[in-house]
């Protein structure tokens, strides 16, 4: 979508809010896949709820956007606009076992700072790619751990009351790579509570993880991670494994050879060829054990 009305144009810089022409989503997201639409940056939260209301009142449709790792985002032209908030120059603020980190901030990154400073906790989450926001948005986990047992406090957009709030950590609900945020809330900073661990106890820590997941991910290919949650019991991965499918491709979508919940870009692939593959696996899923995977990654393709 390309914003065409002047007024809004002017009143963008009005909210310090940086206007990006037809940015890519292949550019976007680590899928490498997807359209082009106007990308607004957002400089100061407190502007937000004023630019939000700017942009209904004008009726220009807007998703948000944080790191662009478990999204598959249509082809071509995108009939909304999308929102990104840009990084502060501190985005990690630590004092005693809490840690008051930016969403936009990087997640490996926030659990290496926080290393270093002796507060473990998150060292399942390294490897993990994309934003504390999106991480929290998902109750991101891995190797028995998950981010929400750690939030104490959240300061979010709330679409809803169009207001900045900010939410105890009893007030929201964590459950497996699902939150009681609302679609359209926006993440905007989060309290962590961490244990205290030696920086060395953790580092250990850390690199087990590390190499568990060297050894069955595709790390160095686009992918946006898990494509399909696991469901109760079982691992969606065995599952399209027990199915012989590693290697199945629509187009250069294709199903990883070392990971099969990971269905990544092999080249140039479309948002159509990786929804057909990923309908094409859900079907063969359902037809041979008789369970519906759910997606775990987010789609955004309308
Ligand atoms: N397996 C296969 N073949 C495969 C993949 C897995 O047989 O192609 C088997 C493994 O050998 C293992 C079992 O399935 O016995 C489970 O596999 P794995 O340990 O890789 O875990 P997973 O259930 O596939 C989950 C998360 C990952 C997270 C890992 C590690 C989901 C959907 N996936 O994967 O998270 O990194 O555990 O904790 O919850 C993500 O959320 O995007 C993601 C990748």
């Amino acid at each position: 979508m390309h914003i065409e009305d002047p007024k809004v144009v002017a009143a963008l810089s009005k909210f310090n809010v940086e206007l990006r022409r037809a940015s890519s989503f292949a550019e976007l997201t680590s899928l490498a896949i997807g359209g082009t639409t106007d990308l607004l940056r957002i400089k100061n939260h407190e502007f937000i709820p004023g630019l939000l209301s700017l942009l209904d009142s004008h009726g220009v449709p807007h998703r948000f956007l944080g790191g662009g790792s478990n999204l598959l985002v249509g082809d071509g032209e995108l009939p909304w606009v999308v929102l990104q908030l840009a990084s502060p120059n501190r985005d990690v603020v630590l004092e005693g076992n809490f840690a008051q980190v930016d969403a936009v901030a990087d997640l490996g990154r926030t659990v290496t700072y926080c290393a270093k400073h002796d507060l473990g906790g998150m060292e399942g989450l390294i490897g993990v790619p994309g934003t504390v926001g999106g991480a929290l948005r998902m109750n991101a986990g891995a190797y028995g751990m998950q981010i929400g047992s750690y939030v104490r406090e959240v300061k979010l957009y709330r679409a809803a009351t169009r207001q900045i709030e900010i939410l105890r950590g009893e007030q929201i609900s964590f459950e497996y790579r699902h939150t009681s945020f609302a679609p359209d809330d926006m993440m905007l900073a989060v309290r962590l509570e961490l244990p205290s661990k030696a920086y060395r106890e953790i580092l250990q820590g850390i690199r087990i993880c590390n190499e568990k997941r060297r050894s069955s991910q595709p790390l160095g290919q686009k992918s946006a991670g898990c494509i399909f949650k696991n469901p109760p019991g079982a691992s969606a991965g065995r599952m399209i494994d027990e199915l012989g499918l590693k290697g199945l491709s629509v187009g250069d979508a294709r199903v990883s050879d070392r990971h099969a919940n990971f269905f990544v870009n092999a080249g140039r692939a479309s948002a159509n060829d990786m929804l057909a593959l990923i309908a094409d696996v859900r079907e063969r899923v359902r037809s041979a054990f008789s369970v519906e995977l759910e997606h775990e990654v987010v789609i955004w393709n309308a």
